[in-house]
């Protein structure tokens, strides 16, 4: 008889489960592209805004309609009453459990709650764009016995992050940092945190419902949570001597390296090397040369061996080195992840309710057939 077993791709790996315009990614030379446009000329070229409407809308916007949409991301910053009371109330707990416990209210006053329409869902989208970075850093402020900075209108998006972060405005050469990190991690695909976006709005759930599951999957550590490790990681090695025997222990226990590997990559994340340059001079400026030197070692000669196995660093190994280096908490890295990710799951949504078909996958069934049922007075 034919073997009746269905074949099983664990972890969904290899599988397609629909199609898309949002980005293309070819893990076998490194190319990422959005909505056509490659990573590299959007990360050297562009900004955040721009990303954000060539994601809603699909294509680069012109003057007039960039303008409208930075007014609008602007004017939506500050947060319902609702939300810092409940920030107040999880002070204690890690940002990410924060943010996701503060988008769920959003979800809950938000105006159009209910409205899943295409056009909604942007309109939601924009509105969380523009909230997420003052839920971030009013938790940050609050849990440090500080009032909330409202935020600054005469800033864009990046610099209006660091100013109500630290309540001072930042460098040019700051906002340009943190501009560029939010567009690399703006949308990826069909990435573990977009495609449980996508579970959940292929139930016609609503956005906010869907962007909570996002960030719930986004903390973890084989995910975004990588870069609060990678640093953790730089600071336990210490000097760049120390970097073989660490990662050689790590492995030899089956452990992985954290800002390494990816499951489409196989060559470089082609998002990495715009943190690399920025982390390296800003090590120098900072007076901290040990950092860049410590994860430089680790990439170029402990790890080395492993890119035949197709283990490049990814995007996440250089950022928390400039998190860090800018003076944020390690435990922010992977909020500030989500802040850039919210157009990448808005998007993901739009498509998922504009052709919806319910995502709704098998596990073969391997455990025990028709047992007898024993009452509980009988059991041994
Ligand atoms: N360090 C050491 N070994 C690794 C690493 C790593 N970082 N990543 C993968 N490997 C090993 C695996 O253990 C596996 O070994 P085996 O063949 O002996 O079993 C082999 O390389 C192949 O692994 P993949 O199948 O390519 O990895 P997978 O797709 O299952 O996982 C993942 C991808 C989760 C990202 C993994 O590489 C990892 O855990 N990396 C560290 C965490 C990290 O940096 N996450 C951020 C990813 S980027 C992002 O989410 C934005």
């Amino acid at each position: 008889m034919a073997d009746q077993s269905p074949q099983i791709f664990r972890g969904l790996r290899g599988v397609y489960a629909d199609t898309t315009t949002s980005s293309f990614i070819d893990g076998e030379v490194g190319k990422l592209l959005y909505r056509g446009y490659n990573i590299h000329d959007l990360a050297e070229k562009s900004t955040f805004e721009e990303i954000v409407y060539l994601l809603l809308y699909g294509e680069l916007p012109t003057k007039p309609q960039l303008a409208e949409i930075d007014g609008t991301l602007r004017a939506s910053r500050s947060l319902p009453s609702e939300v810092i009371d409940v920030l107040k109330v999880v002070k204690d707990s890690h940002p990410m459990d924060a943010l996701r416990t503060a988008v769920s209210v959003l979800g809950c006053v938000d105006p159009e709650r209910d409205d899943n329409s295409v056009e909604a869902t942007r309109r939601k989208g924009i509105r969380i764009t523009a909230q997420v970075p003052t839920i971030v850093t009013a938790h940050h402020r609050i849990r440090s016995g500080q009032d909330p900075v409202d935020p600054d209108p005469g800033l864009n998006h990046a610099g209006n992050f660091l100013y109500m972060l630290f309540g001072e405005r930042p460098t040019e050469e700051e906002m340009k940092l943190m501009d560029v990190d939010f567009i690399i991690h703006a949308e990826h695909g069909s990435n573990a945190s977009s495609f449980a976006a996508r579970v959940a709005a292929s139930t016609v759930s609503d956005l906010h419902s869907a962007v909570v599951t996002g960030v719930g999957v986004l903390k973890g550590p084989w995910h975004g949570g990588a870069a609060e490790a990678v640093m953790k990681m730089a600071l336990d090695i210490g000097t760049p001597e120390n970097a073989e025997a660490y990662a050689r222990n790590i492995i030899d226990n089956g452990g992985r390296i954290m800002g390494f590997g990816h499951r489409v990559y196989k060559a470089e994340d082609p998002r990495a090397g715009h943190m690399r340059d920025r982390s390296e001079s800003l090590s120098r400026q900072k007076g901290q040369p040990q950092w860049f030197q410590i994860l430089s070692h680790l990439e170029r000669e402990v790890m080395r061996p492993y890119q035949a196995k197709g283990i490049y660093v990814n995007v996440d190994f250089w950022a928390g080195s400039i998190y860090y280096l800018l003076g944020i908490p390690d435990d922010l890295f992977v909020p500030i992840f989500a802040v850039g990710r919210i157009p990448g799951w808005t998007l993901q949504c739009m498509e998922q309710y504009e052709d919806n078909i319910i995502i709704r996958p098998l596990t073969e069934y391997v455990g025990p057939m028709d047992l007898e049922y024993v009452p509980i007075e009988d059991r041994g």
